[in-house]
């Protein structure tokens, strides 16, 4: 384990919110190894999002108890805890009154850095990103939809935390800019080896990104936790099989390896 990544254990977690009959997540135990993208896919209302907010206590669990590095998230402050962790999502996320390097700035300024730390950090978040040092003047209306994703990595990145939660980062974006940001998502990842817990819908976006993948159902329940690879080979049961698209994908994803290794090559 790097001293950059942690882990994080879901351990009989469950949660009901209170207006609702049925449970959002229903008893999920996963291990999510220091250092690896995980994966949380399924289908839209299969808890995913509850399943990662309840990881910074936006969301709080009913029952059982969340863990990184050890600690329960029950014993830390939600304010704490979130300034220790990256987060980003696919809507909204910058703020519109402020500049792409305020944005960026929020959580080191936060944590009280000094003035000439968050300029320096700004820049090199910027180029990290792949974006020109003159976007840090901008306002978030005054970019493409690629360009305010990149600020919200930028953004989740900024105090270095070791635990990044990525909330379909890449949703609303056109096809050709969301393949390019992940393919830069996952050169970035193999340099700085975060833990990363990243929710998804997209199956293809799963198995390109993913070290493991946990697939949930609908009723918030685990069908399974595995790699790509074990995924595609042997899906848990039919929900899984279907959900992946067996015959489909194992053309495709003999393709995706290929990108990948052609990827680390580089
Ligand atoms: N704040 C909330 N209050 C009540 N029910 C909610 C709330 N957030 C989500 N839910 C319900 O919990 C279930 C899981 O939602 P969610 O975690 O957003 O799923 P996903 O991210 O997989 O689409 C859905 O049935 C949803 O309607
Ligand atoms: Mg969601």
């Amino acid at each position: 384990m790097t001293p950059s990544a942690a882990t994080v254990e879901f351990d009989h977690v469950s949660k009901r919110y209170p207006e609702s009959a049925e449970p959002a997540i229903r008893d999920l135990s996963l291990e999510v190894p220091a250092g690896e993208v995980t994966i949380l896919i399924g289908p839209s209302g299969s808890g995913k999002t509850t399943a990662m907010r309840m990881v910074n206590r936006m969301v709080d669990m009913t029952a059982g108890d969340i863990r990184v590095d050890g600690v329960s998230v029950m014993d830390r402050s939600p304010a704490e805890l979130r300034r220790s962790m990256g987060y980003a999502i696919q809507q909204i996320g910058l703020f519109p009154h402020l500049t792409v390097a305020d944005n960026v700035a929020t959580v080191p300024k936060l944590l009280g850095w000094d003035g000439a730390r968050v300029k320096a950090r700004v820049a090199e978040l910027l180029e990290l990103v792949g974006l020109e040092p003159a976007m840090a003047k901008r306002y978030p209306a005054q970019l493409s939809g690629g360009q305010r994703q990149r600020i919200g990595v930028a953004r989740a990145l900024a105090a270095d935390p070791p635990l990044l939660l990525m909330d379909e980062p890449f949703g609303a974006i056109d096809p050709i800019t969301r393949s390019r940001l992940q393919e830069e998502f996952r050169k970035l990842q193999q340099h700085l080896g975060k833990t990363v817990v990243f929710v998804t819908h997209d199956i293809d976006e799963a198995l390109k990104l993913g070290d493991h993948i946990a697939v949930l159902k609908p009723g918030g329940v685990l069908a399974q936790y595995a790699t790509p690879e074990e995924l595609v080979r042997s899906p848990a049961d039919a929900f899984v099989e279907e959900f992946v698209g067996v015959d489909r994908m194992i053309k495709r994803f003999e393709w995706l390896l290929d990108v990948r290794r052609q990827g680390q090559g580089a």
